[in-house]
């Protein structure tokens, strides 16, 4: 499919970015960004360095200077929102470098998500046991400190902390950089069955190739603009389209 021809936001859909201007100072660096992510599917961004993946993101959650578009979560707007007000709406984000607080254990670190998620008090705990049901191996390791956990587990702590203030919806930013194949193998299996769970995901990978056997449907972004997008079948059938977006 065409960029062009997704300027329609398909039914149901859970997020909707719609033609988003997006700059860093005078820098106009998304120039008309559009996509979309249903529940329960796993939605992946790709492109080469510096195409705006991680700026499309940081637009999602307030965190860069977004002046034209809309960014719809559940069909309410929320452009200009600040960060911490982007959580009311089931976002949960993992940034593109995973930040564990020295000191802090992976307890910790989930309770501190689970204050900031603006979840009711009753339900604060719930949804911290569901990150440790999707990461049962963090839980030998609730105690430590999560700063001198292994890489893979740190993602898994960085994940864990998104699901529980994302509760419809999460934004994953090169989760599996830097991990070992196996390790980013399972991270990717896992996040396929939390979108098969009924959450969105959308999902920014440098691994091309694992993100389009996870993902339901990819774009494509080239210096701000969405450049070639579709389902992920249809573009397995066919990776010509790599060589001309990836340079792979
Ligand atoms: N804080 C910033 N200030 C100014 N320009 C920035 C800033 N962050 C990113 N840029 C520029 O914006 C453009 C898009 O960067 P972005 O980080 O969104 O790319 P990306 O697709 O995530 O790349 P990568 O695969 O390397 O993570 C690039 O030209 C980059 O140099
Ligand atoms: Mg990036």
């Amino acid at each position: 499919m065409s960029a062009a021809a997704e300027s329609a936001a398909p039914a149901g859909s859970l997020l909707e970015v719609q033609d988003v201007q997006a700059y860093y100072g005078l820098a106009h660096v998304l120039q008309g960004v559009s996509l979309t992510v249903r529940p329960g599917e796993l939605v992946a961004l790709l492109g080469r360095n510096g195409a705006g993946k991680t700026t499309t993101v940081k637009s999602i959650m307030g965190l860069v200077s977004v002046r034209g578009g809309h960014i719809r979560c559940a069909g309410r707007d929320f452009v200009g929102l600040p960060t911490e007000s982007v959580a009311q709406f089931g976002i949960g984000y993992v940034p593109e470098d995973r930040r564990m607080f020295p000191g802090l254990t992976v307890r910790e670190n989930f309770r501190l998500a689970a204050l900031g998620s603006r979840l009711p008090k009753a339900e604060q705990q719930a949804a911290q046991r569901r990150a440790l049901d999707v990461f049962p191996l963090l839980e030998p390791h609730l105690d430590r400190d999560a700063s001198r956990l292994s890489g893979g587990q740190q993602q898994m702590v960085a994940v864990g902390r998104a699901l529980i203030c994302g509760q419809k919806l999460l934004l994953v930013d090169e989760v599996t950089q830097g991990l070992a194949p196996n390790i980013a193998s399972d991270m990717g299996r896992t996040l396929r069955r939390v979108a098969d769970g009924g959450l969105g995901v959308l999902l920014v990978e440098q691994n091309s190739q694992m993100a389009l056997e996870l993902a339901d449907r990819v774009y494509v972004l080239d210096q701000g603009v969405v450049v070639h997008s579709g389902d992920a079948r249809e573009l397995r059938a066919d990776p010509t389209w790599m060589e001309q977006y990836l340079q792979l």
